[in-house]
């Protein structure tokens, strides 16, 4: 079931130079959220409307009704969700999307950037099934990283960044943490980087899971504007049939 609900702000907290986690209190219960979905969230401004967004659910509280969002400001959108500030009202439809299948022993979650978001949720997930996830977090540098304490109370944490300055330098893909063994991959990020981690599952033969972060409009399958090609050819909505696909099915 879909809601389209008024949440108050809690509070907005700037992260680093570009990113800041919301928090929204909910009118209603949250108790079906699950990780990977993500919320369309509305956009108000003086001058005109402009489409809601699609944001990915970073971390629920579901005892306080609390919906946790990392935005990064890279347009006209978030830059205006950047500005709101506690007791602020603003609707939201969620939950929305697949969200993530919760499988294996030994999993590997691989995030870049602000795709980091929803994977903390699926950390949180596994945690309390008693599995320790390793979490590998890339950047381009520091500058870029957030909440890392969050993500590594959590898991077994490893980072890089392209220019060396936390963690260990290079791509992700080259991180010294992929010499150990799993038996699944999650992965948000970049989609060149989504694609270096689905070629590295295949060759190991690893069960991999893409987060896709397709433009999207309506967010509820009536537009067709986020559509990607599948294995087949055949075109599947990201906002209703993912954003989450087996990287064996979907062409990125
Ligand atoms: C399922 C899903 C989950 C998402 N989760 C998050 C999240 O947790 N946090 C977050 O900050 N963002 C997330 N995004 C991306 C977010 O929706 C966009 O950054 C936002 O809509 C941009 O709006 P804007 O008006 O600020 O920028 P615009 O003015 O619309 O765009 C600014 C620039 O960014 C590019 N751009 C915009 N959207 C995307 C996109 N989806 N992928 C690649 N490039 C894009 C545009 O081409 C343009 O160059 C998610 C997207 C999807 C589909
Ligand atoms: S955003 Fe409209 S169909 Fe997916």
């Amino acid at each position: 079931m879909k809601y389209l609900e008024i949440f108050t702000v809690e509070s907005n907290i700037a992260l680093n130079k570009t990113c800041f986690l919301l928090v929204l209190r909910s009118p209603v219960s949250l108790e079906t959220v699950a990780a990977g979905q993500f919320v369309s969230i509305e956009v108000k401004g003086e001058d005109e409307r402009i489409l809601r967004r699609p944001i990915s659910i970073h971390d629920v509280d579901k005892t306080n009704n609390l919906l946790y969002l990392v935005v990064q400001r890279i347009g006209k959108a978030t830059n205006r969700l950047a500005e709101i500030k506690k007791n602020d009202e603003i609707s939201l439809v969620f939950p929305l999307g697949n969200g993530f299948a919760i499988e294996g022993e030994k999993p590997l979650l691989i995030g870049g950037g602000v795709g980091t978001a929803p994977l903390y949720l699926l950390a949180k997930e596994f945690k309390s099934r008693g599995i320790v996830p390793d979490i590998l977090i890339g950047a381009r540098t520091n500058e870029q990283l957030f909440l890392t304490n969050r993500y590594s109370a959590l898991g077994n944490l490893s980072i890089s960044t392209e220019d060396g300055s936390v963690g260990e330098r290079g791509l992700v893909t080259q991180n010294s943490v992929l010499k150990k063994d799993f038996d699944v991959i999650y992965s948000c990020g970049p989609t060149s980087m989504m694609r270096a981690v689905a070629d590295l599952a295949k060759k190991r033969n690893i069960k991999c899971y893409l987060s896709l972060e397709n433009r999207m409009a309506c967010g509820i399958g009536a537009c067709l504007c986020c559509v990607n090609e599948n294995k087949e050819g055949h075109n599947v909505c990201v906002c209703t049939d993912g954003p989450v696909f087996l990287s064996d099915d979907i062409k990125l």
